[in-house]
């Protein structure tokens, strides 16, 4: 039986510019466009045992859109995504559930999470009851072909009585597509247990061809309900966020297992299946997760936390349920965690916490719609952009809230940015309606700096009428507009991140301003401490750093040899910097160490304000690290080239710990140049 699945995502469903209620904005995806699903099996070797594991090559691509290639003037579509690398692993966890994870090497950077450049893996789980299964969690249709070819090592598709979707995007709908396919072969539908917001999307996307005249077995889980799988009864906790509106948790009693989906996950590719690597090594993974993914969330997560919490300190409680106790947390992306549930959830706690109280200081709303997860892609950098320089981020995704909510929004927050992207020569009705509720509020416009962005095709007019409605309202722009073609590369989500960056400092900018016109001037005298410190002094450095097509770097006086073996250094480097995102745990990186009487140019070149993004090299000559290839200033007395350890959260700074992996005299007669200053509170 021939499988198709219809492709356009609700936002281009909505985008007639007819008024609509609430309840049709959540509405799903539109039926109008369906194609062939293109899955094709590829052979998998499984070893037998306890954790089997295979190699096999998904060949991932883009749902195709009819209604885009019907469009005038349409060009070719969108390149097709390169085939992904993958290994199956399969892991019987115990009381009759199975682990089937997809790891990924590829560094897959087009989502701001995945730029620790780690790879991914993707978990699912099988249930299993006498002969009937259940699986939790679909995978993303670049892992189908994969996940679909290791799946009947575990059970036969036919036997899947019931499909748990965590969370849904027209991103997973190929796995989807086939399961229900493959039980239809024994006469029955399979019944697909998803949140409220989901509903619509996905049946409205499945292919009608499976149904032959019956209707699909969808059920919305409801907060404290039980999914009955088999005798077992999974505990649904709803947790949703702007990004994952229908997000929900489940809990097992039987293996003490809270199934987190997003939450709780972090990008990286490792063989193993829990947190064994241990916390230090882990840390940083879940932590820019958090950041990319739940930061400009911050309420909701906490909320989600708070839902959670029952279950967690094993009161039951909030849980809706009696006593259960989390032995281990199962998300949807990394290990497993079973020594380290403690110190997440309370590392968790805290990063929301952080987040709301700088929220609570100034916010910035990133107000956003998305058909294909581009110009999410592009509000994710931005984002990251302004809460890495200490300002609230409140998200809100257009299609799942309405005119009087990016109201509210935007009367409460010191700054925003809107997002769109163009379909059919125009803003989809969410991005129009969330600008005329926006352009009502204009009355203090000018105090409140903004900045639009959207990924396009061809034209982006959605863009430019963004841009324009809001300079004909009075509003300043801390950016210029943003343009993506299609997916976001490196360069273009620096852009985003800078962009983000230089709005959350004219946001602070404006707050000081006006508390200076109430408190009066503050004094710029430094104290006795403040001079003290000034004494300690540094060897001035450039720190250069490289992502794919993005580069970056920085003048640096806090740099310091930290250990011999391994030859080790420390980089103090402010959370708002720009280079600061390329140098993530993992990442290589030059220190070019200045001479005395050649800090001039250099020094120049790096202090001269620079756009979002542009290139901090044009028209300098530079020399290339012998090992990594990384970027040198030529006027240096030498350079070392380093890998970041470990990151050390110190304040309003970074502290990176780096192995230096090689180094070069450039110019033996010099010294290096030193860089005194008065005072502790300034470079
Ligand atoms: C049905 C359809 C109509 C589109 N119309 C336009 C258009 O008029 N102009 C344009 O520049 N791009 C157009 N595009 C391309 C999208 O803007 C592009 O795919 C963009 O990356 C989508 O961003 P998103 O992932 O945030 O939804 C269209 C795409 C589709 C699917």
């Amino acid at each position: 039986m021939a499988t198709t699945v219809a492709s356009v995502p609700s936002v281009f469903r909505l985008s007639t510019g007819k008024p609509r209620q609430r309840q049709q904005r959540r509405g799903g995806i539109s039926p109008a466009a369906r194609c062939p699903s293109s899955a094709k099996p590829s052979a998998v070797s499984v070893r037998t045992g306890k954790c089997i594991s295979a190699r096999a090559t998904t060949t991932a691509h883009r749902i195709s859109v009819r209604a885009a290639a019907e469009a005038p003037n349409a060009p070719p579509p969108e390149p097709e995504a390169p085939k992904l690398e993958t290994e199956i692993t399969v892991t019987d966890l115990g009381n009759g559930v199975t682990q089937l994870r997809v790891n990924c090497t590829d560094k897959m950077a087009y989502e701001v999470e995945y730029s620790l450049n780690k790879g991914t893996s993707e978990n699912f789980y099988i249930f299993q009851s006498g002969s009937e299964v259940t699986v939790l969690g679909i995978p993303d249709n670049q892992f189908a072909e994969a996940f679909l070819d290791a799946l009947p090592s575990i059970c036969p598709l036919s036997s899947i009585a019931n499909i748990i979707i965590p969370h849904f995007s027209p991103k997973r709908l190929e796995a989807l597509a086939k399961l229900i396919e493959a039980r239809c072969s024994s006469g029955e539908l399979p019944m697909l247990h998803c949140g409220n917001p989901a509903l619509t999307p996905l049946k409205t996307a499945l292919p009608e061809s499976l149904l032959e005249g019956r209707d699909y077995r969808v059920t919305a889980v409801r907060n404290g309900s039980a999914i009955a799988v088999g005798p077992r009864r999974l505990r649904v906790t709803l947790t949703p966020t702007p990004r994952w509106p229908d997000l929900f948790c489940t809990f097992d009693s039987a293996t003490e297992t809270l199934f987190t989906s997003k939450l709780f996950s972090c990008h990286i590719c490792t063989p193993d299946v829990f947190d064994d690597a241990g916390w230090e090594e882990l840390n940083e993974d879940f932590r820019h997760y958090f950041e990319c993914t739940l930061a400009a969330s911050a309420k909701q997560a906490k909320k989600a936390l708070k839902k959670l919490a029952g279950y967690v300190i094993g009161d039951g409680a909030s849980a809706n349920t009696k006593a259960s106790y989390v032995r281990q947390l199962a998300p949807l992306h990394g290990t497993i965690v079973r020594d380290h549930t403690t110190e997440l959830i309370r590392e968790y706690n805290e990063w929301t916490d952080k987040q709301i109280a700088a929220a609570e200081e100034a916010t910035v709303g990133v107000i956003y719609a998305s058909a294909y997860g581009n110009t999410t892609a592009m509000a994710q950098a931005i984002s990251r952009g302004i809460a890495k320089a200490g300002v609230g981020v409140e998200s809100l995704n257009c299609e799942m809230s309405d005119p009087e909510e990016v109201k509210e929004l935007v009367r409460r927050c010191s700054g925003f940015v809107l997002g769109s992207p163009t379909l059919g020569g125009h803003m989809p009705t969410p991005i129009q309606e969330a600008l005329g509720a926006i352009l009502q509020e204009a009355r203090d416009a000018r105090t409140k700096p903004c900045g639009v962005f959207g990924s396009f095709g061809w034209s982006g007019e959605a863009i430019d009428m963004m841009h324009s409605a809001l300079k004909d309202g009075g509003f300043a722009f801390a950016f210029d507009p943003i343009r993506c073609k299609f997916k976001p590369t490196m360069q273009m989500l620096q852009i985003c991140e800078e962009s983000g960056t230089d709005l959350a400092q004219a946001v602070q900018k404006e707050k000081r301003k006006r508390s200076r016109g109430a408190a009066g001037p503050t004094s710029i005298m430094s104290s006795g401490t403040e001079q003290a410190v000034g004494r300690i002094v540094g060897s001035l450095c450039v720190v250069t750093a490289r992502s794919e097509d993005a580069t970056s770097a920085m003048l640096a006086s806090w740099v310091s040899q930290a250990s011999f073996s391994p030859p080790g250094l420390t980089v103090a480097v402010a959370k708002e910097r720009a280079v600061e995102s390329l140098l993530t745990p993992g990442s290589e990186f030059v220190v070019s160490v200045l001479g005395d009487g050649a800090t001039k140019g250099p020094m120049k070149a790096m202090l001269k304000a620079f756009k979002p993004g542009e290139d901090r090299f044009q028209g300098y000559e530079t020399l290339t690290a012998e090992k990594s290839g990384g970027i040198v200033i030529p006027e240096a007395a030498s350079y070392v080239e380093c890998s970041v350890l470990s990151k050390l959260d110190a304040g309003d700074h970074w502290v990176l710990y780096a192995e230096v992996t090689a180094g070069k005299v450039l110019n033996d007669s010099m010294q290096t140049a030193m860089h005194h200053r008065k005072t502790g509170t300034t470079y």
